[in-house]
């Protein structure tokens, strides 16, 4: 016999020995599922609660909860020692099921807890697990360190007793919590430990600890050894270390963020296959309802912010009844007054109320906050508050209804800065409390999961219960906490402290801050695209009309507010005019956009007055000259500029093909025409290749006569349109000249472009 044999032998009767001492249990029937039932501890149906019955009913666990409705005595579980309570309520349901004796119990937190497995796979754990009672176990040993000699030692596992886990037979479980004779605040975790610890117990009960998490996963210390894994129906844990697949996921003690992330998608909130598995579930139906819902509408402009008549717009647009909607507005800017004076005036019968509480309080922003969540709260007809910052710009009207129709006590609408992994929520915290990035952040705010997320801080725009904030958040001051912002420390009242009332405190006013695991859930939904944050980093209000700078900043609703709705249409469906041979006659300013123009200019005042002299060019004489503001000085050249390669370029070389302008102009000047100073314009040439032209009001209303003549061509324009621009050759084929404007005040935009 060679030594490759001898040792092929001895590996192979090795096996046999072992899988002999195991026999009993291979030849072991399965444990019938109905023999499983699940005991559990809660005294409220917290957010915890209802994903842990979400889980279990998914597979079809037997469930029995021990204590709701009672009082929560058991301490301050998870940060300090307590939990009595949970041994007691186990010990009273014990002692009515200890003639069942092939009944195997488990009993779990629910909390902070959630089944990634159903019973058969549990069952099967237990009976390879070859004792009566087996725990969690822990690579941390706690409450008492002094303990961790007597432990028996282990070579690979974790080595510690965990009492937030326990299956056994029930005359055995039985066993050990009769023996419980302490007081309600004592620790459960304790209690076990010292009867693991018993050597004589721990034979006799056959007591084991599930050391390599085969069915119990604590998260507290072992974040790193677990990973998603996602199957085709549900999603589950995998512990990396042990390569084995828990099937009782506890987020106890820090971990409990971390347990709601792993509950966006385990067992089945959410895969790659199938997507949101939960997303439907409790949904209203607002087309069913009576009546709308009544919403408390707080908008709140903390720093000055652009494009704010947008906002306001995208308010009145809503598609929710207005007689629903009470708004209240915190301005603590002064810049803004004229811009609220004027959607007051516009819009006041349109909410059912609208208060504004302007700079002159000088509120902070938390108190602000406070007093705007205050007026939902303590109106017990306001059915949910809705924060808006004004840096939110809703484009879906329906976003309201949906958020509704969602039915969270708290959930947030994903919005996200234009072309940036900017948000509005985080989907983790570091340990400081600040942004972590998590697994998922990039995903969801990209859209490439879509669903409704469990995160631990949201900001800018949210909607909340009125019944939240009656009960759960009744506090006043959710806003002010330590030095955090007022949306971090509203998150982490949310998340973490609950203020109880000791019942039958002899002091009204004394309130019991527990830090029990009962943490409001917080959500965000990026089933719909709702809108996007506008920056506000950079806005320089020292304009008039400061909005015109944000073409660099905030590109988007530059072009939303700035440039003409049927802009595009030039491009798909030829939507331009030649009124003279090449003379090219298109949309491109809004009507805002032309009125902001003149305001700005007007507001500036300093005209030229049409002379020849002329210190802002190069010669300092100006051959034609107009009555005109160059935008160079209103500190606007580089906008202007900006926008000619943006807007005019595309233009250009769609009608002068071939024509790559640089987009390049030094004269880019609003002129002015009126009866009185200059109101016509002789022929001349104009030092470009190319000029543009626009119309910034309107004949009829604001002037009369005005309009544009080419003399090669005996053509001219004399109907000018408001936010039109032409399009022209400047050299040599295009001499023209401007008409008289014969009453009123008539103004355009000019730039020699490439010159
Ligand atoms: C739970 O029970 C229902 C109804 O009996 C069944 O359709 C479903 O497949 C079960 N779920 C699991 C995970 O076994
Ligand atoms: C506004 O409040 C701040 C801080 O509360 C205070 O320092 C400041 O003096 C107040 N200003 C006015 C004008 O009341
Ligand atoms: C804001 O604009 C004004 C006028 O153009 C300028 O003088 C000032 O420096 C700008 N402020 C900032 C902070 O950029
Ligand atoms: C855009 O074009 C359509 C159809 O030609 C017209 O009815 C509409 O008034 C135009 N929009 C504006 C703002 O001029
Ligand atoms: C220019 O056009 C007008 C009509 O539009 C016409 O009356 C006039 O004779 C034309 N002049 C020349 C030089 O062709
Ligand atoms: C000039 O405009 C004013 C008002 O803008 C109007 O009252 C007046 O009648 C106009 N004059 C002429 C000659 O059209």
């Amino acid at each position: 016999m060679d030594y490759f044999n001898l040792f092929f032998l001895l590996c192979f009767s090795w096996k046999l020995f072992i899988s002999n001492a195991h026999s009993s249990d291979s030849n072991q029937q399965p444990i019938p599922t109905e023999k499983l039932l699940v005991l559990t501890v809660a005294t409220e149906e917290t957010d915890g609660y209802l994903r842990f019955m979400q889980s279990a009913n998914y597979f079809n666990y037997t469930i029995k909860v021990l204590g709701m409705g009672e009082e929560w005595r058991g301490g301050d579980v998870g940060r300090s020692i307590g939990g009595g309570q949970k041994v007691r309520l186990l010990k009273e349901a014990m002692e009515a099921l200890t003639d069942q004796e092939d009944l195997v119990v488990l009993s779990v937190d629910s909390y902070d807890l959630l089944f990634a497995g159903g019973p058969e796979e549990i069952l099967r754990k237990f009976q390879e697990a070859n004792h009566k009672v087996l725990f969690a176990a822990d690579g941390l040993i706690w409450p008492d360190k002094r303990l961790q000699e007597k432990y028996p030692s282990v070579r690979s596992g974790k080595r510690f007793l965990n009492s937030g886990g326990i299956i056994g037979y029930a005359p055995y479980v039985n066993k050990i919590v009769e023996q419980w004779n302490l007081h309600e605040n004592d620790d459960d975790q304790l209690f076990y430990t010292k009867i693991y610890l018993d050597s004589f117990q721990r034979e006799n009960l056959n007591i084991g600890l599930d050391h390599k998490s085969q069915i119990f996963q604590n998260l507290n210390g072992a974040i790193d050894e677990v990973l998603l894994k996602f199957g085709t129906k549900s999603a589950r844990v995998r512990n990396t270390v042990y390569d084995t697949l828990p099937v009782v996921i506890h987020g106890n003690a820090n971990t409990k963020m971390y347990l709601n992330y792993l509950g966006n998608y385990i067992p089945n909130a959410w895969n790659y296959e199938r997507g949101c598995g939960v997303c439907d579930h409790n949904m209203v139906d607002l087309s069913q309802l009576q009546e709308y819902p009544t919403v408390m509408v707080g908008v709140f402009i903390e720093q000055p912010t652009p494009f704010l008549s947008q906002f306001f717009q995208r308010l009145v647009t809503l598609d929710y009844p207005k007689d629903k909607l009470n708004v209240f507005v915190h301005n603590n800017e002064v810049y803004h007054e004229r811009h609220i004076q004027r959607f007051w005036e516009e819009s006041k019968d349109v909410f059912n109320s609208f208060k504004v509480v302007g700079p002159e309080e000088n509120l902070s922003q938390g108190q602000a906050r406070n007093m705007g969540m205050g007026l939902c709260r303590k109106d017990p007809g306001c059915d949910f508050y809705l924060s808006m910052d004004t840096d939110v710009m809703l484009t879906n009207r329906q976003t309201l209804k949906i958020l509704i129709e969602q039915n969270r006590k708290i959930i947030a609408p994903l919005v996200t800065r234009h072309g940036k992994l900017w948000s509005n929520f985080w989907g983790a915290l570091s340990l400081d409390g600040y942004y972590a990035r998590s697994e998922d952040y990039i995903d969801i705010v990209q859209s490439k999961r879509v669903g409704v997320w469990n995160i631990p801080y949201m900001a800018h725009i949210y909607l909340i219960k009125g019944e939240v904030l009656r009960n759960q958040l009744k506090e006043r001051n959710h806003f002010v906490l330590e030095k955090l912002d007022p949306d971090m420390a509203l998150c982490r009242h949310a998340r973490e402290l609950t203020n109880h009332r000791e019942k039958d405190s002899p002091n009204p006013e004394t309130f019991h801050m527990l830090r029990v695991p009962k943490g409001m859930f917080m959500y965000i939904t990026n089933r719909h695209e709702f809108g996007r944050l506008i920056s506000t980093a950079s806005f320089n209000t020292s304009h008039y009309n400061s909005d015109l700078w944000q073409i660099f900043e905030n590109p988007v609703d530059w072009k939303e507010k700035y440039i003409h709705p049927n802009y595009t249409r030039i491009f798909t469906e030829n939507y331009l005019e030649e009124p003279c041979p090449d003379v090219f006659w298109f949309p491109v300013f809004t009507e805002r956009a032309c009125d902001e123009l003149v305001e700005e200019m007007e507001h500036y005042g300093s005209w030229s007055g049409g002379s020849h002299e002329d210190k802002r060019i190069t010669g300092g004489y100006e051959t034609v000259p107009t009555d005109d503001i160059h935008m160079k000085q209103i500190g606007y050249d580089k906008e202007w500029l900006h926008f000619i390669r943006e807007f005019i370029s595309p233009v250009t070389l769609k009608v002068f093909s071939g024509y790559y302008t640089k987009g390049y102009a030094v004269m880019n000047f609003v002129v002015k025409y009126t009866p009185g100073r200059q109101a016509y314009l002789r022929p001349h040439h104009d030092s470009s290749t190319f000029t543009i032209n626009v119309a910034l009001n309107s004949k009829g209303t604001d002037f009369q006569g005005g309009g544009c003549r080419f003399h090669r061509y005996n053509c001219s324009v004399d109907s000018p349109r408001k936010g039109w621009s032409f399009m022209h050759p400047g050299r040599l084929t295009h001499l023209h000249e401007g008409l008289p404007t014969t009453n009123g005040t008539r103004y355009i935009a000019v730039s020699f472009i490439d010159p």
